[in-house]
């Protein structure tokens, strides 16, 4: 009530004050050409999206005379001597419609000011007839949805000092940025944030002398920033992040002395330091995020003492927080999440005392958190997770941060007390991550907590039941928990009363009973490797969201219910892995598929796949391996476009793998373990052909197999990462495969009734690491071709009646740390040296015809054709090759719970979206 009589009030003194200053008349021509304009749009709320916005022209109309003193209107500022319209504001006025060169408002000839920003002009291009406006100095159309390219008579307005264009869906590529340079000198400042101009910088930008205000970013701009950029010395504000930029960050920036803000974020610049910097005293905001800068953190930075936002995330940067950066006693937003920086958490960090965000995750701290960072008042925001921290933490010390609304302390070495009696009111938390924090209880003070969106407790030493409460705290809120990794053993109470929970992850824990049903509003839910029991309830079904189903490493037993063919129209992944589930495999895909794994592997199914599968036209990890299934090769999956791994080792799979008629072509699939089956006849040269992904080494991507979902809440997007994993034979042994490096290229088609040769064309399947076709019945010599997999690791030819000699193309195989062929007819030398000098004896075993080392039987005249004249030589050497797959191969193990991983950071335009909400809500 108060408020609306301000609001009044103000008017009254608004419309006061403009009225005694409105003396001249209006010109008719320019008064209905105003009328003509408000009449050609609606009036929609929609339209704008400030929320000071308001429709300025609603007021807009003619006296009783019909006349009316135009001059006076809203938004309307006329010259004061020749009463023509000069200044039109009509920002954030819901105006919706079209507009084109018939508008009226090009016959507003005289005017110098033009402000239409926050409108919905409803993908209008922009009208030629603006050329006539030729006295515009000022021109704002900002967020008022225009498309399309600019029109060349915008070029025409050289008195332009102001040009705001962000925010629509314009192009600007003939003309392009260059002719803009070339025609509008006069600018001060210009911001095509988000318009299309996908070419270079000119190098002519020195031509606009005057800028003070350069925006260019998310503009697909190519190539170098050329070094005149920094010939524009009256610049303060310069931003040209979330480009395609290359080459260095052009030093002649440092000449930019007068600049407040400066953006170079995402980007992709070539290696780069921020060493040019330190001239530039009055620089409140720098972002360098994602732009490839490594080195040390320049002391040089702790000139610029009025900066207040510095954002360095996701680069390479090392060594230590430099200590002159203390100097930064303005600092609001410090964020320098995923480096590479070392050293302790600095002591005088806590004199920065303006800091609301403080973000240090992912990088590589050492020691304890010093003391003084509780003096950080106005901290909202404080990320110290996964670093090497350590020491013990008194949850006491952060009630003196009482706006702290995002805790993040997981994955370091701390141990988090946690339920000592606290006294004083503990912040309400929307973020509170104490992942592997030595927590042996859930923390007392979640009872008070009624506004959590995420919580993460995973990784710690909770035991028992978890308590009733627990799921009553934040009820409404609480979006992502985590709670894997635990000692937890069931629930007080069996049912989730949240009614916003997105992500529950309650893996590797001791939950026993049957699976509990999580509530309609889940997307994610993981309870794999716990001791459940019973069946798969069909209420399962009945999660109108899921996507990621986790049930795998449990006891789980009974026939899969037909309603999981409904589930797999939202299912991203499906991993009942490793349970007792028997009975057929029930149709899935039937209506539509987004389902990128599907993982029975290890139970009791029988029956044959359920020829629906060729409709998971997503599918990229099918996994059907031990379990009883009776059926032939299955071809017709040779259609799905995106399979990767198929697997069905240890079923009674049987048949010929050779194709009759038709074409599968599996044109990705990288991994095949055919193994433990019975299948028969020759080895598919033919399909060999089809096997593409085979064909191409990949090892510039060092990342895992997976699939992602994400989740979208209003105030954070979580992605989650499922990272794949198979049971695989490696050097002779099966192991379980956590992770899978995307490289990592396998054939497994050993223990079958396999017989004829081995295609020579197995050689140009050069992607290979692992190949198997050991307890075949494979017969003739091994092909020389072999020597061509390159990358191979582990060969396994034995128990086959494999004659002829060793190929001593063979000892090419440099990365080959495992082979066996004992068991066959083979004779002749074993080639040596190399690889080859590392291997024993029971790899060339039960051959009666084969000798030299490492078998003791000697090689006579008569048995061998002469070695290789280099063999002596070779015979002396050391192994030339470190056993660096070792590496590649066992490089898993801990880490990531259940392949589930959560990671966002804080960078500052995504932070600003976020406290943004939190103060509407
Ligand atoms: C907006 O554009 C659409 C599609 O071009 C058109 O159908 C509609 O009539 C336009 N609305 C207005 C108010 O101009
Ligand atoms: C502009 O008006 C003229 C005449 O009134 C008409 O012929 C023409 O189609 C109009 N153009 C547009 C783009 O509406
Ligand atoms: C900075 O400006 C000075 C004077 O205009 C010029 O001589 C120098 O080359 C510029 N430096 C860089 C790095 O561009
Ligand atoms: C930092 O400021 C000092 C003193 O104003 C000045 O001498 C020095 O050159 C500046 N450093 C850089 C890198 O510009
Ligand atoms: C910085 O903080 C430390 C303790 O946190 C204090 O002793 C020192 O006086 C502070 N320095 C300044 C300049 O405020
Ligand atoms: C916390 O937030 C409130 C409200 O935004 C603000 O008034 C206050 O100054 C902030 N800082 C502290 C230390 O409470
Ligand atoms: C597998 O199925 C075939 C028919 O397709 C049948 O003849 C055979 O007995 C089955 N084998 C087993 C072990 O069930």
């Amino acid at each position: 009530m108060f408020r609306c009589l301000l609001f009044l009030f103000s008017l009254c003194l608004f419309s006061l004050i403009t009225a005694s200053s409105i003396r001249t008349a209006c010109h008719d021509s320019e008064r209905s050409a105003l009328l003509q304009f408000k009449k050609s749009f609606l009036i929609h709320e929609s339209a704008s999206y400030e929320p000071s916005a308001y429709p300025k022209a609603r007021r807009w109309k003619l006296d009783k005379n019909g006349n009316g003193g135009c001059c006076a209107w809203d938004g309307v500022e006329c010259d004061n001597n020749t009463g023509h319209v000069i200044g039109l504001d009509l920002s954030s006025s819901f105006l919706y419609g079209s507009i084109d060169s018939n508008s009226s408002l090009f016959q507003l000839l005289h005017l110098r000011r033009l402000n239409l920003p926050d409108n919905d002009f409803n993908g209008s291009k922009i009208p030629s007839a603006i050329g006539n406006l030729s006295r515009l100095s000022h021109l704002d159309i900002s967020f008022s949805a225009f498309s399309g390219q600019l029109p060349s008579q915008v070029l025409k307005l050289s008195k332009l000092v102001l040009l705001d264009l962000s925010g629509n869906e314009l192009e600007l590529q003939r003309p392009g940025l260059r002719n803009f340079v070339e025609k509008l000198t006069n600018l001060k400042e210009l911001n095509l944030n988000g318009v299309h101009i996908s070419s270079t910088i000119p190098q002519n930008l020195g031509n606009l002398s005057s800028l003070t205000s350069l925006s260019l970013s998310n503009c697909s701009l190519q190539g170098p920033i050329p070094a005149s950029i920094g010939e524009l010395t009256k610049l303060k504000h310069l931003g040209l992040s979330h480009n395609q930029f290359s080459g260095q960050i052009p030093s002649s920036l440092a000449n930019l002395t007068q600049l407040t803000y400066l953006s170079l974020s995402f980007n992709s610049f070539s290696p780069g330091t921020l060493s040019w910097l330190g001239k530039q005293t009055q620089l409140n905001v720098l972002y360098v995020e994602q732009a490839n800068l490594y080195g040390e953190i320049p002391s040089s930075l702790a000139n610029l003492t009025q900066l207040t936002d510095l954002s360095l995330v996701g680069n390479q940067l090392f060594g230590q927080i430099p200590p002159p950066l203390e100097n930064l006693r303005q600092l609001t937003f410090l964020s320098l999440d995923s480096n590479q920086l070392m050293g302790p958490i600095p002591f005088w960090l806590g004199n920065l005392t303006r800091l609301t965000v403080l973000d240090l995750g992912q990088n590589k701290l050492q020691g304890q958190v010093p003391k003084s960072i509780f003096n950080l008042v106005n901290l909202i925001v404080l990320c110290l997770n996964s670093n090497d921290l350590n020491g013990t933490l008194i949850f006491e010390s952060f009630l003196n941060l009482k706006n702290l609304t995002d805790l993040q302390l997981s994955d370091n070495n701390l141990s988090v007390l946690t339920n000592i009696t606290i006294n004083g009111t503990v912040p309400k938390f929307r973020n509170l991550e104490l992942a592997s924090c030595n927590l042996l209880e859930f923390p007392n003070f979640l009872h008070e907590q009624d506004d959590l969106l995420i919580l993460n407790l995973s990784g710690n030493k909770i035991h028992g039941q978890i308590p009733k409460w627990v799921w009553d705290m934040s009820k409404e809120s609480l979006s992502f928990l985590y709670l894997a990794g635990n000692f937890l053993t069931g629930f007080d109470k069996p049912i989730f009363p949240m009614t916003n929970l997105r992500l529950l992850d309650l893996g590797n824990n001791s939950l026993q009973g049957s699976i509990p049903i999580p509530p309609p509003s889940i997307i994610i839910y993981n309870v794999a490797s716990n001791s459940l029991t019973g069946e798969f309830t069909p209420l399962l079904c009945n999660l109108p969201s899921l996507a990621y189903l986790g049930l795998s490493h449990n006891n789980l037993s009974g026939t899969l219910p037909q309603c999981l063919a409904n589930l797999s129209e939202s299912l991203l992944a499906l991993n009942l892995r490793r349970n007792n589930f028997v009975g057929s495999i029930p149709k899935l895909c039937t209506k539509g598929s987004e389902l990128r794994m599907i993982d029975f592997n290890q139970n009791l199914f029988v029956g044959q796949l359920p020829r629906s599968l060729a409709n998971c036209v997503r599918v990229e990890n099918l996994n059907m391996g031990n379990n009883q299934l009776n059926d032939t090769f299955p071809f017709w999956l040779g259609k799905l476009p995106e399979l990767k791994i198929l697997i069905v080792r240890r079923n009674q799979f049987h048949g010929t793998i050779q194709e009759q008629r038709g074409i599968s072509e599996f044109p990705k699939l990288q991994i095949i373990d055919l193994s433990f089956n019975r299948f028969t006849g020759k080895l598919p040269s033919q399909q060999f052909q089809n096997w593409i992904a085979m064909k191409v080494v990949d090892a510039a991507n060092l990342s895992y197999l997976h699939a992602n979902s994400d989740v979208k809440t209003q105030n954070f997007n979580v992605t989650t990462v499922f990272l794949y994993s198979v049971t695989l034979t490696s050097k002779g042994t099966e192991r379980d495969y956590e992770k899978i490096q995307d490289f990592l290229v396998a054939i497994d088609f050993s223990s079958n009734s396999f017989d004829g040769c081995i295609p020579e064309n197995i050689g140009n399947l050069k992607a290979l690491r692992l190949l198997n076709l050991s307890n075949n019945a494979l017969s003739c010599r091994i092909p020389p071709s072999l020597g061509n997999l390159s990358n191979l690791e582990s060969l396994d030819l034995s128990h086959n009646d494999l004659s002829g000699e060793i190929p001593k193309e063979l000892l090419q195989l440099t990365f080959l740390g495992f082979f066996n062929v004992s068991d066959n007819n083979l004779t002749g030398q074993i080639p040596q040296g190399k690889q080859f000098a590392t291997f024993e004896n029971k790899s060339f075993g039960s051959n009666p015809g084969l000798c030299g080392k490492p078998l003791s039987k000697t090689c006579t005249m008569f048995q061998v054709s002469p070695p290789p004249l280099s063999s002596e030589e070779d015979d002396s050497q050391e192994p030339l090759v470190e056993f660096d797959w070792k590496i590649i191969l066992i490089g898993f193990g801990g880490g990531l719970l259940n392949g589930l991983a959560i990671g966002y950071m804080y960078t500052p335009l995504w932070f600003r979206t976020y406290l943004r909400r939190m103060q509407r809500k």
